[in-house]
């Protein structure tokens, strides 16, 4: 048995969707541990393409336990809808969902609010109303999920919430203000609605380890958007390093055997904030383009740039990865030359750990490696032989920076375009 927690290395759509849909083959659970429906995770089967936002990427696999843990903030509108599309794809998945008790639910004045203050804060936000959301819950004034099943609390919160919510939106920002009732009755019918699924998630996962299931543990977004260890305040607001997991699913550290980081060949960052190896230049829509590089939740596109080997070994440290996945290695294939970036200079002093500071972050220029790049297709090879020399030179390169294995490599979208060099599971 073994408990697998999956953790995006950069700043988010490193591809941890279709790594955990395949490894959810050798799965009993796939577990949501932070984060809510900012994140897309693009998942494709077959010819189908799907995009979750909520629900574990196990989800597209038959018997698979999917659940929501403590640490997700929850819409209860875009799961019903996710739900609701993922049926109209012929999925059966009613009785295979369990959502934490203790799950913060997303309501719509952390929307409302989050528009407004996005306005001057200019983070770059999702704007599904994520921070506010985790913003209550450490003030201690959110609305969980059990609360939809007791209507005189859920009643209470709403009120006292919204008296805060509505001064601010109205005399503020000037902005309309939202009605109690509305969103009390609305909030009855979704607990209708989502009361089957309601459950004591972490004492589910936590039978389920010691039973000898294969748990997976799926993260959402990455280590540089941590609250805590990212590019703050240009992060989101939960803990997106492999210690969520343990306090997102209510599972101790003791339990969890492999963490493994998910490193995209390049890097790629959506929304504001510091981004030292960004290309600005042609390449850089180059990648963009073949990469698909635009946001799956909200089809912005994404920056690209060179991989970043400063920022990955900050993500090594403060996940200590067991092992990694590198995606979109076929992304780079025809480029002449490959840089990554070993060092920032930052005035006249090198750095060689990712600055604390915001402002050198800001001001430091990275200092790159050039390796050569490979002419060859690399897309959908399943065998590490087959594989071009230099792209071989290109990840022991990343081995050796980050002295952590390279377990698999993705070398396309589809569940078999992929390279197992150790297997995880
Ligand atoms: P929020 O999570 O909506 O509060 O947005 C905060 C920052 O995190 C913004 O820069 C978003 O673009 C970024 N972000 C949130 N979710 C994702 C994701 O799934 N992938 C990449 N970036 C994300």
């Amino acid at each position: 048995m073994s408990t697998v927690v999956i953790i995006g290395a950069q700043w988010g759509d490193e591809g941890k969707g279709k790594i955990v849909d395949f490894l959810t083959e050798k799965c009993d659970y796939v577990v949501r541990f932070q984060g809510g429906c900012n994140a897309g995770h693009t998942v494709v089967v077959g010819n189908e393409k799907y995009v979750l936002h909520l629900l574990p990427s196990g989800i597209l696999h038959k018997n698979k336990k999917c659940i929501i843990g403590n640490g997700v903030v929850l819409d209860p509108a875009a799961l019903l809808k996710e739900i609701d599309t993922l049926r109209g794809k012929g999925l059966e998945i009613d009785d295979n969902i369990y959502i934490s008790k203790h799950c913060h639910l997303i309501m719509p004045y952390h929307i409302a609010i989050e528009e407004q203050a996005e306005k001057t804060k200019k983070i770059g936000t999702t704007k599904k109303g994520i921070g506010p959301c985790y913003t209550d819950k450490i003030a201690r004034n959110g609305v969980r999920m059990i609360d939809l099943l007791y209507p005189d609390v859920l009643r209470n919160k709403i009120k006292a919430n919204l008296e805060i919510i509505n001064f601010l939106l109205k005399n503020l920002y000037g902005a309309d203000v939202l009605n109690e009732e509305d969103i009390f009755s609305q909030y009855v019918r979704y607990g209708e609605k989502l009361k089957d699924y309601i459950a004591d998630s972490d004492i589910l996962i936590n039978e389920a380890i010691d039973s000898g299931k294969n748990v997976l543990f799926e993260g959402a977004q990455g280590t540089l958007l941590d609250i805590d260890h990212g590019t703050y305040p240009y992060v989101t607001s939960s803990n997106t390093v492999a210690g969520g997991a343990c306090t997102g699913a209510g599972v101790s550290p003791r339990k969890i055997d492999k963490i493994i980081g998910i490193v995209k060949a390049y890097t790629t960052r959506v929304g504001g904030g510091p981004f030292p190896t960004e290309i600005k230049d042609a390449l850089g829509e180059l990648i963009r383009q073949r990469g698909g590089e635009y946001g799956a939740t909200t089809g912005r596109p994404r920056r690209c740039g060179w991989l970043d080997i400063v920022g990955l070994k900050h993500a090594v440290r403060v996940n200590g990865f067991t092992g990694l996945v590198i995606t979109k290695l076929d992304i780079l294939d025809g480029i002449e030359k490959l840089k990554v970036c070993v060092g920032y200079k930052h005035e006249d002093k090198i750095i060689e750990e990712f600055p604390k500071e915001l402002e050198i972050l800001e001001n430091c220029k990275p200092i790159y490696e050039e390796l050569p790049g490979w002419k060859e297709s690399t897309a959908g090879i399943k065998d590490y032989e087959r594989l071009p020399q230099n792209a071989k030179k290109y990840l022991q390169f990343i081995e050796d920076s980050l002295k952590v294995k390279i377990q698999i490599i993705s070398t396309g979208q589809k569940r078999d375009e992929t390279i197992i060099k150790e297997p995880i599971l």
